[in-house]
């Protein structure tokens, strides 16, 4: 069960070329991904309806994808253009095109109808490209289903025991959440004022001696996206005054219901043109999203086994409840639409 008329990343731009087009599963569904001779982003179901062969097998020919089997060939809007020895192609030979908007370095890619994307409600993840932020990503494939990367984030008192060497903030259990909802999105936050230290990564990217306040701001909108806002500066009681922001962002694309396309950044807003800095932090953060990954697959592993049990909720847990509950709500209200 998905959430459909909603834009999901499916790419980096530099993922997309015009002599390599290839395949991969959103929702679980086949796409191609290519990039016309023109620059644009294209994304077909891959799937031609000629023999069924992959249409990433074939070659992009000016704005379409030519079939590797027989040459059939689609036009990025999915219409079928040339069918090799006909002069004429049927009206209604097409493939599914999903409309797709290159924005920030990634391949915004709409799941439901095409007649109601608007590229106004793409997620907000223009730190990717502001010049104010530097950083770096990637994506990291998650054999489990999304929600539980959703939850893994919006509960971030695991980072405690999860990330003992990169994460860890032992003050984060001491600390009570705030979890404001709207139809739009579920903002959990907290701050931690005047602890005696941040984690051991930021405790080393930001040189802090001394006390601090840190604070987290986790925006989870949907379907997926998660813009983790974080800060940690001098406390009141510190002679230092030093200060660090980061926008850790996160798109949970669901490939199938037990697997996951985790694209990810980490951006700074300090030392931004220092390349040492972007690896350090990149690598650091890289080292406890292995983390994540390990233990998410495992819990997926055991909730199979189990037939899915019900988890037990704790006050920490209250963003992970409302962003279910509003997922789940939203999932009615579509089908609910279409019926
Ligand atoms: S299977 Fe694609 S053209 Fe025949
Ligand atoms: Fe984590």
């Amino acid at each position: 069960m998905y959430l459909r008329n909603y834009w999901y990343v499916g790419a980096w731009s530099h993922e997309l070329t015009t002599d390599a087009p290839f395949q991969r599963h959103l929702l679980g569904e086949p796409l191609v991904f290519y990039r016309t001779e023109d620059g644009e982003p294209a994304v077909l179901h891959d799937l031609c309806p000629h023999r069924f062969a992959p249409l990433s097998t074939g070659r992009v020919v000016g704005d379409a994808i030519e079939c590797g089997y027989h040459g059939f060939t689609f036009n990025k809007t999915g219409a079928c253009t040339v069918i090799p020895g006909m002069d004429k192609v049927p009206e209604k030979l097409c493939v599914r095109g999903y409309p797709a908007v290159e924005k920030w370095g990634w391949i915004f890619v709409w799941m439901g109808d095409p007649e109601t994307a608007d590229p106004a409600t793409i997620p907000d993840f223009h730190y990717l490209d502001d010049p104010a932020w530097a950083g770096k990503g990637e994506t990291m494939p998650v054999k489990a289903n999304y929600t539980l990367l959703r939850d893994n984030l919006l509960d971030l008192t695991h980072a405690k025991f999860l990330h003992r060497t990169t994460l860890k903030t032992d003050a984060v259990t001491d600390f009570p959440v705030d979890a404001i909802t709207s139809d739009k999105q579920i903002n959990v936050r907290r701050r931690m004022v005047n602890i005696p230290q941040t984690s051991p990564l930021w405790t080393e990217v930001g040189g802090f001696t001394q006390p601090v306040t840190q604070w987290q701001n986790v925006e989870f909108t949907p379907a997926a996206n998660i813009v983790i806002k974080m800060g940690v500066h001098s406390a009141e009681n510190s002679t230092e005054n030093k200060r660090i922001e980061f926008r850790i962002l996160n798109a949970l694309v669901p490939e199938t219901e037990n697997t996951t396309h985790y694209f990810w950044a980490i951006m700074r807003n300090f030392e931004i043109n220092d390349d040492e800095m972007t690896e350090m932090t990149f690598t650091g953060n890289k080292s406890a999203f292995a983390e994540d990954q390990w233990i998410i697959e495992k819990q997926q592993a055991m909730m199979n086994a189990l037939d899915n049990p019900t988890p037990i909720a704790v006050p920490h847990d209250k963003g992970v409840l409302r962003a279910t509950q509003l997922v789940d709500r939203l999932i009615k209200q579509e089908q609910s639409a279409a019926e």
